[in-house]
């Protein structure tokens, strides 16, 4: 059974300032890094460039990373970060046919975890034949695409619906959630059955150890 972890999003980090913010959540015990990346036309904005990612798996300290692919062509983006990743997060809206999303695990499996990820308006019943595929499921709690908005309250039936097949099929894939996390409902989410709470604005913009114990961290 994993630990219940916090994997901070710098998103909404200003880009000269991201190098040091991931070092300071590592000295502050974080072990994942989650990456946004957007194409601009999976949704309407961008976030991190691939090469930046790179860098800073090169350049800032040791972690582990999750890389939330938003994007029209996963294959794409997937090729040039394989090997900088631990985890490849795809979004089931991005592909057109299963067999897609069978030919993508195909090939990436080997190196990395994958992520299935559903938005706010995609029911958990598209996927949940699927899920005994993947290492982790990723519940958006927003509508994706931008950081700091407002948590989706009925989330929290979602993770409730996953996290009861996950138990009755006796799947090892874990829950993660991510889009509005603060101190008033992260830890309720890890209380009931998430793995891996992706945090963002409300964890950068009071960035310290007593933050952290507030969404749960140990
Ligand atoms: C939104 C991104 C999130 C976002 C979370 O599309 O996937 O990872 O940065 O930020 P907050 O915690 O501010 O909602
Ligand atoms: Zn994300």
């Amino acid at each position: 059974m994993l630990d219940k972890l916090i994997t901070p999003s710098i998103l909404n980090v200003e880009k000269n300032q991201r190098k040091e913010t991931i070092n300071r959540l590592i000295e502050l015990g974080i072990k994942w890094i989650h990456y946004d990346v957007m194409d601009g036309e999976f949704v309407p904005n961008k976030a991190l460039e691939i090469d930046e990612i790179i860098s800073y798996h090169k350049e800032c300290k040791k972690h582990l990373s999750d890389i939330h692919l938003m994007v029209k062509n996963p294959f794409e983006y997937a090729r040039k970060i394989s090997n900088y990743v631990t985890c490849l997060t795809i979004h089931f809206e991005s592909f057109d046919n299963e067999q897609e999303i069978i030919n993508f695990i195909n090939e990436f499996s080997h190196e990395n975890w994958i992520g299935i990820a559903i938005k706010p308006n995609t029911p958990f019943s598209k996927i949940q034949h699927l899920l005994y595929l993947f290492d982790l499921v990723l519940i958006m709690s927003v509508e994706p695409g931008f950081g700091g908005q407002t948590f989706i309250e009925n989330s929290i039936k979602k993770v409730e619906e996953i996290k009861k097949f996950i138990d009755e099929e006796k799947l090892n894939t874990i829950i993660q959630i991510d889009g509005g996390i603060n101190d008033t409902n992260s830890i309720k989410l890890f209380n009931i059955g998430t793995s891996f709470n992706v945090v963002g604005s409300y964890l950068i913009s009071n960035l310290n150890s007593a933050t952290l114990k507030k969404l749960g961290k140990k």
